[in-house]
């Protein structure tokens, strides 16, 4: 039996909206009858997003900004809340990645990953709480099978997202005689922009890259979108302070 992920009457906001998982989310949770906050660096992209949307259920709120910088993640909530009176979930979607041999990692980069990755995720959560807990609602975070397993030149990438799992787990315990609800997802390879433009550190050794894509392959974006939903949805009323693993076996073994 299909799950039902019902949204009538609630408000979500979306990061990452721009494109892959993001604005496949926001698509889905958008015909389960959320009104939504869109919010992606890509103004161009977000808008694409924001037009199918609006196309096939409700006008969503576009808020193009910077989420590597903490004021920009408070500013989002408060323009969620202050344009639709609520907020009921926050879906922390948007990520980057740059590989790079460790040692060259630039200094920028490595901080770029982790205001993304880990630091957006928790300046989002903290002006959104206050605002979940009026309502019941919910944090989804996008970690990655990254955070399980150690991948060759992503040093980055694989800390902060292994720091998101943790994180959510800690929200989790801080609010766990409450009835708001905070899990992730850790997805496997999927085919969307960030994995389009993957760029391997030049004199890469292939055999670690391709260790990165698994025996099975990539899994698919709506799969992990579906997921997003349910997690965000009253229907995943059953979990708390989980990390569910959507990875076609990478992190098995
Ligand atoms: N695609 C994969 O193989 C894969 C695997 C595991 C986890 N993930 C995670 O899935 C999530 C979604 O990524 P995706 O695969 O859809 O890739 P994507 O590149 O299509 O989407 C990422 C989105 O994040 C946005 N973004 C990047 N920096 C931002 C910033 N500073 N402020 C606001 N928005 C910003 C981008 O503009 C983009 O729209 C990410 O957290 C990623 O780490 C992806």
């Amino acid at each position: 039996m299909a799950i039902e992920t019902d949204m009538t009457g609630k408000v979500a906001l979306v990061t990452g909206a721009a494109s892959g998982l993001g604005r496949a989310t926001a698509q889905k949770l958008a015909l389960a009858g959320a009104k939504l906050c869109l919010v992606d660096v890509n103004a161009e992209s977000l808008a694409e997003t924001a037009a199918l949307i609006a196309e096939a259920a409700t006008e969503p709120l576009v808020h193009a900004v910077d989420l590597a910088d903490p004021d920009a993640c408070r500013d989002a909530v408060t323009a969620t809340v202050d344009h639709f009176g609520r907020l009921d979930a926050l879906c922390n979607i948007a990520g980057i990645i740059y590989l790079a041999n460790s040692p060259e990692m630039p200094i920028a980069l490595w901080h770029q990953t982790m205001a993304v990755n880990l630091s957006a995720p928790w300046f989002l959560s903290q002006a959104a709480i206050p605002h979940l807990l009026e309502t019941n609602g919910a944090i989804v975070n996008c970690a990655s099978s990254a955070a399980f397993i150690g991948e060759a030149y992503a040093a980055a990438y694989c800390a902060s997202k292994a720091g998101l799992v943790n994180l959510t787990k800690a929200m989790a315990m801080e609010y766990v005689k409450q009835p708001i609800r905070i899990n992730a997802v850790a997805p496997g390879g999927m085919l969307t922009n960030i994995a389009v433009n993957f760029q391997p550190p030049e004199g890469c050794d292939v055999d670690l890259i391709k260790r990165f894509s698994g025996l099975r392959g990539q899994v698919e974006v709506d799969d992990v979108a579906d997921m997003i939903c349910l997690l965000a949805s009253d229907a995943g009323r059953g979990y708390h302070g989980a990390c569910i693993n959507i990875d076609a076996g990478i992190t098995a073994g």
